[in-house]
């Protein structure tokens, strides 16, 4: 039966945060005989359907995996091609993004991308800030152990010039050194393509996310597929640590 995002949005116990790692684009090309490249044009595709069946669930923050920094090494025609989709698009759907209230935050090491797409990227979040039905989050060159690193490092040079007492580093200073600052932890995280596995996403983030796990491709993960794991979300009992009683007390 088809899921409709009402329902979804009518329900108290929806993810207020998912994070996504789009995965499958390469096989789903291949599959089809196609270049790589055709896979990730598809997956853009696809990206933009499941921001708006977000927006239209209510869910509030969507953080999409579009670019790891080890996907820096892979071969340079493919990365250039990347490159290339993700500044089209950014100058495409920026404005689409503001026109429906959606405010885009970027994440990652920003100093990596090439300068037109970071200079359109920056210019987009400034437009967007203010914005309050939904928060688009794009992982770029993204890695979340060199996220944790540069926190440390910001958190080090306060310490060494005494505007931060060690003593008093806790979990809310360190969360406002990451790229994620301000944004709530995702409650759920989703994986296309049958890999098991979180290829350093959100480490520090989903220490207590649900994790979901779809068989699709990315390309082939559609509204439905969406759906039906965030209504999977909403079935789960999170315990945070303490026993099934308590937490249904
Ligand atoms: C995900 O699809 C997109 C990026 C990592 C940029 P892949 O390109 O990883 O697709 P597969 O895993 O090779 O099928
Ligand atoms: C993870 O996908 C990164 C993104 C989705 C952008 P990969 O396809 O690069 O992951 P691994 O390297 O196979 O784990
Ligand atoms: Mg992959």
């Amino acid at each position: 039966m088809e899921i409709k995002a009402e329902q979804i949005k009518q329900c108290a116990g929806k993810p207020q945060h998912v994070a996504i790692i789009l995965d499958g684009n390469g096989r789903w090309a291949k599959q089809r005989g196609l270049p790589r490249t055709m896979g990730h044009s598809e997956g853009v595709r696809n990206v933009k359907e499941i921001v708006t069946a977000s927006a239209e669930a209510g869910i509030r923050y969507l953080t999409i995996y579009a670019f790891s920094k080890q996907n820096w090494n892979r071969p340079s025609d493919e990365v250039g091609t990347i490159m290339s989709l993700l500044s089209s698009t950014a100058k495409r759907e920026i404005n689409e993004l503001h026109r429906n209230n959606v405010c885009l935050r970027i994440i990652g090491d920003k100093n990596d991308l090439p300068e037109e797409a970071r200079k359109i990227l920056e210019d987009g979040e400034k437009l967007t800030r203010d914005n309050t039905l939904m928060t688009l989050v794009v992982a770029l060159s993204y890695s979340s152990r060199d996220e944790i690193l540069r926190a440390v490092r910001a958190i080090a040079r306060d310490s060494r010039d005494a505007k931060t007492d060690p003593e008093q580093i806790d979990e809310a200073l360190f969360e406002s050194r990451l790229d994620t600052a301000g944004i709530p932890d995702p409650d759920l995280v989703i994986r296309t393509s049958g890999e098991f596995r979180i290829s350093n996403y959100l480490l520090w983030q989903s220490a207590y996310a649900e994790f979901y796990f779809a068989k699709e491709l990315w390309p082939d993960f559609h509204r439905q597929e969406y759906y039906h794991a965030l209504l999977d979300y909403t079935k789960r009992e999170r315990r945070f640590g303490k026993t099934s009683e308590q937490v249904s007390a």
